[in-house]
């Protein structure tokens, strides 16, 4: 089994390495189920910090997701009423769900401070990334 602090610098790797090559992905960072709790826990990330260290399921975008198991584009945050607003700067989000044996475990959640700025090729990308992390948990 992987340790949990080589997990943790891998997935900070990652959100490192997304956020300086793509330069839309302006806050990079996982959530993970938190243990039995019907809430989602703050883990590596890169950007700006959050009070949003846990996220109860279906609460904002990414509570949503725990809950429907499917990726979620917001090409616009202000046009959304379930939010959690993180930085006045973000307009948009991207969040995808990370499956391990098909279960929900998680999810990478990527705030944009441009407007619409994710296409299919970025939910395409970011499942791939997400089957990749699954297989290092
Ligand atoms: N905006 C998210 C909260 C997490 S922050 O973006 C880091 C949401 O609505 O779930």
């Amino acid at each position: 089994n992987n340790s949990k602090a080589t997990v943790d610098e891998r997935l900070r790797n990652i959100c490192q390495l997304l956020e300086k090559h793509i330069d839309y992905y302006n806050w990079v960072g996982f959530y993970f189920r938190n243990g039995d709790k019907e809430e989602l826990k703050l883990g590596p990330y890169v950007g700006a910090p959050t009070d949003h260290t846990i996220i109860p399921f279906g609460k904002g975008i990414c509570g949503q997701v725990a809950v429907s198991n499917q990726n979620f584009v917001v090409p616009d945050v202000s046009a959304q009423d379930n939010y959690i607003a993180c930085s006045i700067t973000v307009k948009a989000e991207i969040v995808v769900p990370i499956f391990v044996n098909g279960e929900n475990i998680g999810q990478i959640d990527i705030d944009s401070n441009t407007p619409d700025p994710f296409t299919e090729a970025d939910e395409r990308f970011l499942e791939f990334v997400c089957a990749k992390v699954a297989e290092i948990l």
